[in-house]
């Protein structure tokens, strides 16, 4: 639990309990902002400055001004997990809105972002990583812009709060048949070897964790195919798995009630999660 949220563009650390937000906030009313996600293992940060990197690439895509450099948002996200005492596995939630302003869709002038972030304890799942989960498939309603990590996350709520009831752990989204990305997290998918996804184009948020699956990969020479698959071609996979910050690398074993190959996680999955143990620094715990 965070003890000190931050306001960033006031570089002001406060208790959460002092934090009052104003209502006339253009997140709140447009949704008019971007944020990110950030993981933490035993108190660090994990692909900090990757993170930091997409939030300047997002804010400026919508022409919001951030009030740093991406120097001194680093330093302060560092000073964060220190004032929280942060020694565990968490993650830093962070958002940046075009400021507080009186109700109007235009920008409103000199009015500085609004910024904050702040703690959360995040134990890795590791029952879902061992066995791997289940998924559904919706369509993807969204805009033509989703590489911006922005706000607007209503499609995605709607398919994570559907894939839920359905028992399931995540919603893979596709468009005209190809398969782009989960609701919250990107999807791949194993074939005689070969690892292919969507490319990182508009229409898929360019995840931190796929940057480093894509390394992985080279480091185990697996080919690495940037092309989209097919609803269609799920049925026939051998392995199918996702990434993102909060999910790290998990198997997919289950999509619509049918089972991904033999319905366990597979050997690529596998060697691509102890890529991404040791990249991580994850220090495993013996209970
Ligand atoms: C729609 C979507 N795609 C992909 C990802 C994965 O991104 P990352 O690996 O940077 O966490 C996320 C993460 O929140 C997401 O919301």
């Amino acid at each position: 639990m965070s003890v000190y949220p931050i306001i960033l563009s006031q570089t002001m650390f406060t208790h959460r309990d002092n934090l009052h937000y104003p209502f006339e906030e253009r997140g709140l009313q447009f949704g008019d902002g971007v944020y990110e996600v950030i993981r933490i293992y035993n108190g660090s940060y994990y692909l900090l400055q990757e993170h930091v990197d997409r939030l300047f690439r997002s804010a400026e895509a919508i022409k919001l001004v951030l009030p740093f450099s991406k120097n001194e948002i680093t330093n302060l996200l560092l000073d964060l997990l220190e004032r929280n005492n942060m020694s565990e596995d968490g993650k830093v939630y962070l958002q940046s809105t075009r400021g507080s302003a009186p109700r109007d869709h235009t920008f409103p002038k000199n009015v500085e972002a609004n910024v904050y972030a702040y703690v959360q304890d995040l134990p890795r799942n590791k029952k879902n990583l061992e066995n791997g989960v289940s998924a559904i498939t919706r369509h993807d309603s969204r805009w033509d812009y989703c590489y911006i990590k922005s706000l607007n996350l209503l499609p995605n709520v709607l398919a994570k709060q559907e894939a839920k009831e359905n028992g399931s752990f995540e919603a893979i989204f596709h468009k005209d048949g190809l398969v782009t990305e989960c609701s919250s997290s990107n999807v791949y998918l194993v074939k005689d070897g070969e690892i292919h996804t969507h490319p990182a184009s508009n229409g898929i948020l360019h995840g931190c964790v796929r940057m480093r699956v894509e390394q992985f990969s080279a480091d185990l020479s697996l080919p690495f195919v940037e092309n989209s698959f097919s609803v269609d071609d799920i049925a026939d996979a051998d392995e199918l798995f996702l990434s993102s910050s909060t999910a790290e690398v998990m198997p997919i074993v289950s999509v619509d009630g049918t089972k991904i190959g033999n319905g366990q996680p597979g050997k690529i999955t596998r060697q691509l999660q102890e890529a991404y143990e040791k990249d991580a620094n994850i220090i495993r715990h013996t209970v």
